[in-house]
């Protein structure tokens, strides 16, 4: 009987202790839960910044075609709103389900928060190294698209195999490279390869480029031209002269390059097959 009573004695006690400590520990665990929402949805932002929006504005969102987006300004109900409805006229297009876009209210969400608390570690390896030897030489590759906005300096990052002075182009980093293999590498690095896939194979974005040279493209416009070298040339000096059948124009940015590197893309898109 007394050890009966000891045992209710000693439940009530622990209950009676348990339960402000409970309570206590309440907002810490409210806490804890926020905190892991928050990383779990940035670690979803950024997967898709690499995805969908770093090939314009730069694997670390330092900019490229698009303005710089860490550390921006902007907070979070205007990130959001921008992304959703996008910047009619420009490269920056409609990104919300409700306007026609890919991504979710909540994938937008996800979009802003990793903006907001900026953190390169979350971001993919492999365009983050190809973002930061963002040493000499560089293309100056200011964004055709947004060029009435005030000229934003962007540089494009060009893997450099030897040391040249900044000013001279990465036309032929080695006296070895033909103008395809320099083309190869200005297709990467200029964010081609985001759209048209590493080897011009094509994506969901844009269309194949491999085998493209020499046949005929049907247009938009109801035409067909000959993919020869004219042709794209153009595509890429003024992508909207001539817009692909099945495809959005407005979309491909422009970007500013020498004759010599035009050339060498076109040489490197007629070597695909
Ligand atoms: C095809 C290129 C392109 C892609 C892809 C793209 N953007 Fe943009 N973005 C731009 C351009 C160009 C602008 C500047 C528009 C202007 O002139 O106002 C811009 C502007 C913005 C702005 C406004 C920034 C500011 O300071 O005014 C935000 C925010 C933004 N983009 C977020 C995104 C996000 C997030 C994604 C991925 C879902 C994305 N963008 C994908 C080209 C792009
Ligand atoms: C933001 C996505 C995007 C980027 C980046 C991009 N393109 Fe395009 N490209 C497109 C789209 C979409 C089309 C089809 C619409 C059109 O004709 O403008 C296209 C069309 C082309 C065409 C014509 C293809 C055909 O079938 O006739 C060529 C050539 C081309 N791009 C080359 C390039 C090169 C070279 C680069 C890099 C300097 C590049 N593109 C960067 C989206 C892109």
């Amino acid at each position: 009987m007394e050890k009966k009573l000891a045992a209710v004695a000693l439940l009530t006690i622990i209950v009676v202790a348990f339960i402000p400590l409970y309570w206590m520990g309440e907002p810490a665990r409210q806490a804890s839960a926020a905190a892991r929402f928050k990383t779990e949805s940035m670690a979803r932002g950024a997967a898709l910044f690499s995805q969908s929006c770093a090939f314009c504005h730069g694997a670390t969102g330092q900019g490229l075609v698009g303005p710089a987006l860490r550390a921006t300004k902007m907070d979070d109900k205007a990130l959001v709103k921008t992304v959703e409805r996008g910047r009619p006229g420009t490269a920056m297009l409609p990104w919300g389900d409700d306007d026609g876009g890919p991504l979710k209210a909540n994938d937008i969400q996800d979009l802003a928060t990793f903006i907001l608390n900026w953190d390169d570690s979350l971001l993919e390896a492999r365009s983050v190294a190809s973002s930061t030897q963002a040493a000499a030489p560089a293309v100056v590759a200011t964004s055709g698209p947004a060029a009435s906005a005030a000229p934003r300096p962007t540089s494009v990052a060009i893997a450099a195999t030897t040391t040249p002075t900044p000013s001279s182009l990465p036309a032929s980093p080695q006296s070895g490279d033909t103008p395809s293999t320099a083309g190869k590498q200005l297709f990467s690095s200029l964010g081609c390869a985001a759209c048209h896939g590493a080897n011009g194979e094509g994506t969901a974005l844009a269309p194949a480029l491999a085998g493209l040279a020499g046949k005929q493209v049907p247009l938009a416009s109801g035409q067909t031209v000959v993919a020869d070298d004219a042709y794209l040339t153009e595509s890429i000096t003024a992508p909207d002269a001539a817009i692909v059948k099945g495809y959005q124009g407005g979309m491909m940015p422009r970007v500013n390059l020498t004759d010599i590197q035009t050339g060498q893309l076109v040489a490197f898109m007629k070597s695909l097959k």
